[in-house]
């Protein structure tokens, strides 16, 4: 059975005086287990697809469907990670990774004990009762991390989670993100502008082209790589020559663009 599937989906924005094509025919199979990322210029709709998959809002066209049911609205299997942390600056930690389980009406002692025990996973234990402003944008992250996880989500959308961190702190953070979905058996999909980032970290990358976004191309990473941690990932013969040809293709499209 096909985990999840989007068939044809197109998406456009009405304004008062003009309607803009943002996505146009994106069909796409992800399977249980499988780790994607999408790579693309930035306003080629990634984050439109993301939502929509999210169940924010229903595509303009096309479907998607999660173990063969279409998605209508938010869905309890789905964990999204925005593009912003979007923690509550006047919770406290502990009250922020609640939060999801609470808006959810599943606020039980045993997910709290679980939820707690994702935090101090990711190494984050000791603050508990600090407020996200006492925090480093990598710990926030963590937090971010731990409260899209709380609810059990089967597949999780994470939004260019490590972007606005330090090239030391996103590579730790690649590699602890990547070792807990594995261990917790979860699909997916991860947002990225960094090549490296999509090659150390995915099964596939899938590349868009902008105006309106449509898929460009689909890269499968070889087992070489898959195989290994990201950081380990990044180190391996294998890598540079992937990187290559994802950056050409990158660059063609961008080529493309400007003529
Ligand atoms: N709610 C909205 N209403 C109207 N237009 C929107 C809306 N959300 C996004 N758009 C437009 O759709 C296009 C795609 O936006 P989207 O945020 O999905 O791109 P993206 O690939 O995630 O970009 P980035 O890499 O910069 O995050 C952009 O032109 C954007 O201005
Ligand atoms: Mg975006």
């Amino acid at each position: 059975m096909a985990f999840l599937q989007l068939e044809s989906v197109s998406q456009t924005y009405f304004s008062k005086h003009s309607a803009a094509v943002t996505l146009q025919d994106v069909s796409l199979t992800v399977n249980e287990g499988e780790f994607i990322s999408f790579l693309g210029p930035s306003g080629c709709g990634k984050t439109t697809v993301l939502s929509i998959i999210a169940g924010l809002f229903p595509p303009t066209e096309g479907t998607v469907t999660l173990y063969n049911q279409p998605i209508y609205g938010p869905h309890p299997k789905v964990g999204y990670m925005l593009q912003q942390d979007y923690l509550f600056p006047w919770k406290t930690i502990q009250d922020n990774i609640f939060l999801g389980l609470k808006l959810r009406g599943m606020l039980n002692e045993e997910r709290k004990s679980y939820t707690l025990s994702l935090l101090k996973e990711v190494g984050l234990h000791s603050v508990l009762n600090k407020y996200p402003g006492e925090l480093s944008g990598g710990m926030r992250q963590r937090v971010a991390f731990v409260r899209t996880l709380s609810t059990n989500p089967k597949i999780l959308l994470l939004d260019e989670p490590f972007s606005a961190l330090d090239y030391q702190t996103k590579l730790k953070l690649e590699n602890l993100v990547a070792g807990m979905l594995t261990d917790y058996q979860k699909t997916a999909i991860l947002v990225t502008h960094d090549i490296g980032e999509a090659i150390a970290m995915s099964n596939r990358i899938v590349l868009f082209s902008k105006n309106p976004g449509r898929i460009s191309r689909i890269f499968d990473v070889p087992e070489s790589l898959t195989k290994l941690s990201p950081f380990e990932a990044r180190q391996h013969p294998d890598y540079s020559g992937m990187f290559q040809n994802v950056w050409e293709e990158f660059e063609r499209l961008e080529e493309q663009e400007n003529t």
